[in-house]
């Protein structure tokens, strides 16, 4: 089920601009290999957000093929490094011929392995064990020259995970920084009774209610969830 009619989502997104080539090369073949990327009404918001917050670094959770980091390096300022994590090795072999191929490759890092053992490296409380680093443009980096920083997240991972993440998230993201979380109205699923949905996805349904309620009710946090794409949370830390 889609949460915006299709009819105003195919005419809003017919206004968009197109895509680089690169780009639109790199969404078609994930789309046609299944690879779940961010949605076109979605990378509008991304777009939107990178022009007015003009990050400094951005962290991405969930690299998947490199779609969304490639999207957004094309688009975010000069001076702004992206680091993206991935743990799926299938995954990671994909993102790193694309992200090679990407116009800023020389600003781009890959965090490779499990999001929370990377997110705790990126605090420096956790070890470097079970993680690794990729450099598209072939620069030699150590995971320790990562920054401990991160003025833009976008978060589109494995939604059960996100509470977990969201400890480790809040020490990378400074005061005023932007988090955005992708795919939080799971289809519109997350309105209806727990007892409407099926019993395999009770779990997921519970954990993204009780995520979107962190959201929204912390007292450093302010956050509007937005129906556009298969629903975003967009927060900014004020304290
Ligand atoms: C929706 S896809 C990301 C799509 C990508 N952001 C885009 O729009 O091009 C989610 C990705 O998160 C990865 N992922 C899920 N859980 C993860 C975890 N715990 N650590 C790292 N990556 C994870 C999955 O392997 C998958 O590739």
């Amino acid at each position: 089920m889609k949460i915006v009619d299709e009819h105003i989502t195919a005419y809003i997104n017919s206004l968009e601009l197109e895509l680089p080539q690169y780009l639109r090369i790199l969404e078609k073949e994930a789309l046609e290999n299944a690879v779940p990327i961010i949605r076109k009404e979605a990378q509008a918001v991304l777009k939107f957000f990178l022009d007015m917050k003009q990050p400094k670094q951005i962290l991405e959770v969930g690299t998947a093929v490199g779609f969304s980091c490639s999207l957004l390096s094309e688009y975010m300022p000069e001076d702004c490094h992206i680091t993206t994590i991935e743990k799926v090795p299938m995954r990671i072999v994909e993102a790193k011929k694309n992200l090679a191929k990407a116009r800023r490759a020389s600003d781009i890092s890959l965090v490779m392995g499990d999001a929370i053992d990377a997110l705790k490296v990126l605090n420096r409380t956790g070890t470097s064990d079970d993680v690794s680093l990729f450099s598209p443009s072939g620069n030699m980096q150590t995971l320790s020259e990562l920054t401990d920083c991160y003025d833009f997240i976008f978060m589109d991972a494995a939604k059960g995970q996100y509470m977990n993440f969201l400890p480790e998230i809040m020490k990378l993201l400074p005061v005023n920084g932007l988090f955005i979380t992708d795919n939080v109205l799971q289809e519109g699923s997350i309105a209806k009774s727990k007892y409407s949905i099926t019993r395999r996805d009770r779990t997921i349904h519970t954990r993204m209610r009780e995520y979107l309620y962190e959201l929204t009710h912390r007292d450093d946090l302010t956050t509007m969830i937005l129906p556009v794409g298969d629903g975003m949370a967009v927060s900014t830390k004020i304290r």
